[in-house]
């Protein structure tokens, strides 16, 4: 244990560089606003709030159909967007791109209900890694399976749009197509905590029934508020469900959201956090604000892929078309453990990336692009990697310093 002195002057100066895919940085902006006094949550100001919080947040989801927000990080969105519309024993199809995709496959599994796993088989030749975790769903297999379900057992599909653990963004109107090609009745339920506001989601325009996110990635707040949109064909599906929810229960908040009121006591700060950040995403323009957003995350990405290519090592996500705005995994070399090359990064550099998760741990990290991010910070992070790596021992190709600034100076 060192002296007390040590660790009182040990604080660190200049900024921490936050580059994980979420929770991440929050903007002083937001700060601010979540530094306001809580007020009363049954009194005339939170209303006004309320319903203008209500009503920013479908812009975000382009839905004109209700969000609910819940107190709860995204696993609690998960449960509740299960509880809402399952019934004890019901089948589900799950789609596995990778952890984030395994983890609510597991969350099914313990609430009881009937997981039926699908995923494109085989392993990368180059990599040893399992091919489903360096692509997006392949959509023509939920077709298949869905034409073969002839006595539609199979309640839901659910799958992942953009997959935090390999930094792949599944195309979701391709899923809507391929459950409407088998005419099949099966609700779609799908996970976007870390796509939503930094890859373009269109909950109404793809047919998603329950659209599952977070406040911690692209809306640039701390972890503790998540959302269910929930169309009109999951609210009929929840009055006949029969798994137990109470605290999740889409009906009350549903109602009580019609005056901009919550039935429970709601998060007050991390709401005025919000509002900030629909401020500032939205802003004046809606929205094209949206659209900008979207066009600066696939920069971003563009120019970190840039990177990682000059040093000449794989991308997780093996699918060009299917990169992810808001992450990119980089694969180290056979034999480097991908933990201690970020250990050095952040022990020398200040710099937090994302670890390897599940099937590829130590075999890959993770450099998030998202949120309150520019060009700057993006090669500070790069430039981070890259010295880290070479003090790892990795023999770098060439310089992912000089290719993100030609990138974003071109
Ligand atoms: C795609 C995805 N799904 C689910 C989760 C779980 O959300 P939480 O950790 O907020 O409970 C995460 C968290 O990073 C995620 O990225």
């Amino acid at each position: 244990m060192p002296a007390l002195s040590t660790i009182l002057n040990a604080h660190p100066t200049g900024h921490h560089f936050l580059q994980i895919p979420g929770p991440s940085p929050v903007p002083d902006r937001i700060l601010r606003a979540m530094s306001l006094p809580t007020i009363d949550h049954r009194g005339p100001e939170f209303g006004v709030l309320g319903l203008k919080l209500l009503k920013g947040i479908q812009h975000i989801f382009q839905t004109t159909q209700p969000v609910v927000i819940y107190p709860a990080s995204g696993t609690g969105a998960w449960e509740a967007a299960l509880a809402n519309v399952c019934s004890p024993g019901d089948h589900l199809l799950m789609y596995e791109t990778g952890h984030f995709a395994w983890l609510w496959q597991r969350l099914a599994t313990r609430l009881g209900l009937q997981v039926e796993i699908i995923a494109k088989e085989g392993t990368c030749a180059e990599t040893g890694l399992p091919n489903n975790w360096r692509s997006g769903v392949q959509a023509d297999m939920i077709e298949a399976r869905l034409k073969a379900d002839t006595s539609h057992s199979i309640h839901a599909v659910c799958v992942v749009h953009n997959e935090t653990s390999t930094g792949v963004t599944s195309d979701i109107a391709a899923v809507r197509r391929a459950i409407d090609a088998a005419k099949h009745p099966a609700l779609l339920l799908v996970d976007t905590i870390s796509g939503l506001a930094c890859a373009d989601y269109q909950h109404d325009a793809w047919g998603v029934d329950v659209t599952v996110s977070g406040s911690q990635k692209g809306l640039m707040l701390p972890p503790g508020i998540s959302f269910n949109a929930v169309s009109e064909k999951a609210l009929e599906a929840s009055k006949k469900a029969t798994l137990p929810k109470a605290f999740w229960a889409w009906d009350e908040i549903i109602e009580m959201n019609k005056t901009g009121y919550f039935p429970y006591t709601p998060n007050t700060n991390l709401l005025y956090g919000l509002h900030e950040a629909l401020n500032m995403i939205l802003g004046k323009d809606g929205k094209a604000g949206l659209a900008a957003t979207f066009a600066r995350h696939q920069r971003w990405a563009a120019g970190v892929r840039a990177a990682v290519n000059a040093w000449g090592l794989p991308i997780q996500c093996g699918d060009a078309s299917v990169y992810s705005p808001v992450l990119t995994g980089v694969i180290t070399p056979e034999g480097v453990d991908a933990d201690a090359v970020r250990k050095v990064i952040y022990e020398r550099f200040d710099c937090s990336l994302g670890t390897g998760l599940g099937k590829v741990k130590g075999r890959m990290f993770r450099m998030g692009h998202l949120g309150d991010s520019n060009e700057l910070t993006l090669i500070a992070m790069v430039a981070a990697c890259e010295m880290g790596l070479k003090l790892a021992g990795v023999k770098l190709a060439g310089s992912g310093v000089h290719a993100a600034m030609d990138y974003f100076s071109a």
